[in-house]
């Protein structure tokens, strides 16, 4: 039997442990006052849903295996969830929704910090069941590892209260500017009811963990891991976004004292600040291939997973293969880079670090700011 170890307080220690998503059932899920889909050229006009293209399902699993064989060639344990039939409709006492969404992105839900792994809330209803999917691999950790911390949010009622009521006709109504205007107010779709968080809006970097309140994050879930974790500093910022949804193709460390920027969506000059102030560089990163071309079909994410990478150790990256010029700064700065082909899995729920939770990284919790600015 293998023996497992939860630890992991960053992103850029050597990986030993991961779990990566799977395609199969993927759904686009029905409409509910978390998210609204409206894709008429792609066979997914408002109101409407069902599950993504048998071939698509198909491609993207294919890319995921691929990725699988790539990090195993290197010696990283991987483990894949259980598919669940996302196409059932789900219920709790106080709602039902006709559908599921998917198993693609584990680090939306889950997040290792350092022993401990922690289901978060998530906001939508059809991501309510999602962490059944990785249960069997956290039972069997939580038996095999005897120090692993086994933890999950509280589960949200996610009631009408939980929604301020009639934003997305708002919004869709809004241009750009309006909605960037909103999101630096951080007037956005959910109220203060009740914690929300997903786990993809945290970025670790060993004691400090930078959490961005988002489409899917609420101040409440930020205050909820402030107290859930006496041991960090948990810090809230926003950054100039129309649509923040998850933090990990904005801002990610590449190693101590450098991170990745995507420099579209401006950080808070007191955030940029307290980098600078303990030694850390802001790289800007360059223009993603796709900006002027087409994203895949049913996909949700922007041309920004270009940075949406994962890091096996200090000097090594995995990154979407196509996107050469990313790939070339990253060489500038002295990084290998292990080319992924990884696109057609976007429609799925994201990039190679979405697909990702990493387990086991060797190293233990680092103060990386060991100076205080402000409110940081
Ligand atoms: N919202 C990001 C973008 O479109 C994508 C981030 C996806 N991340 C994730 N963990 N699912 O640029």
């Amino acid at each position: 039997m293998e023996t497992t170890k939860i630890n992991s307080w960053n992103e850029w220690d050597t990986l030993k442990h991961v779990i990566v998503g799977r395609a199969d059932g993927t759904m686009v899920q029905a409409p509910e006052p978390g998210v609204v889909r409206d894709w008429p050229e792609d066979g997914f006009p408002k109101g409407t849903y069902g599950p993504l293209p048998e071939e698509m399902v198909h491609i993207a699993n294919e890319q995921l295996d691929n990725l699988v064989r790539i990090l195993e060639g290197r010696g990283i344990r991987v483990d894949r969830p259980e598919v669940l039939d996302f196409s059932q409709s789900v219920s709790t006492p106080d709602w039902t929704h006709e559908s599921m969404f998917g198993c693609m992105p584990p680090r939306d839900v889950l997040i290792t910090l350092g022993n401990e792994v922690l289901e978060a809330t998530m906001s939508y209803r059809s991501r309510w069941f999602e962490y059944l999917c990785y249960r069997p691999l956290l039972q069997r950790y939580f038996h095999e590892d005897p120090d692993m911390r086994w933890e999950a949010a509280p589960k949200p009622r996610l009631t009408e209260a939980s929604y301020r009521p009639g934003f997305w006709d708002e919004f869709e109504h809004m241009t750009y500017e309006q909605r960037l205007e909103r999101g630096k107010r951080f007037d956005l779709l959910l109220t203060e009811e009740e914690p929300l968080f997903d786990a993809a809006d945290i970025m670790r970097f060993g004691k400090d963990l930078f959490v961005q309140p988002s489409m899917v994050t609420n101040r409440s879930g930020i205050k909820w891991l402030r107290k859930h974790l006496p041991n960090h500093r948990v810090h809230e910022f926003i950054f100039e976004d129309d649509y923040p949804l998850h933090i990990d193709a904005t801002w990610i460390p590449l190693r101590p004292g450098l991170v990745l920027h995507c420099g579209k969506r401006k950080a808070d000059p007191e955030l940029v600040k307290f980098f600078h102030l303990n030694d850390w560089e802001i790289v800007e990163a360059v223009t993603p291939r796709r900006t002027n071309g087409p994203l895949p079909p049913l996909c949700f994410c922007s041309e920004w997973l270009a940075i949406n990478l994962l890091s096996i150790d200090e000097k090594t990256i995995c990154l979407e293969a196509s996107e050469e010029a990313q790939a070339e700064q990253l060489s500038g700065l002295g990084f290998e880079i292990i080319p992924v082909p990884f696109w057609d899995v976007a429609p799925f729920g994201g990039g190679l670090h979405c697909a990702t939770v990493d387990l086991y990284r060797e190293g233990t919790m680092q103060d990386y700011f060991p100076r205080r600015y402000g409110r940081f």
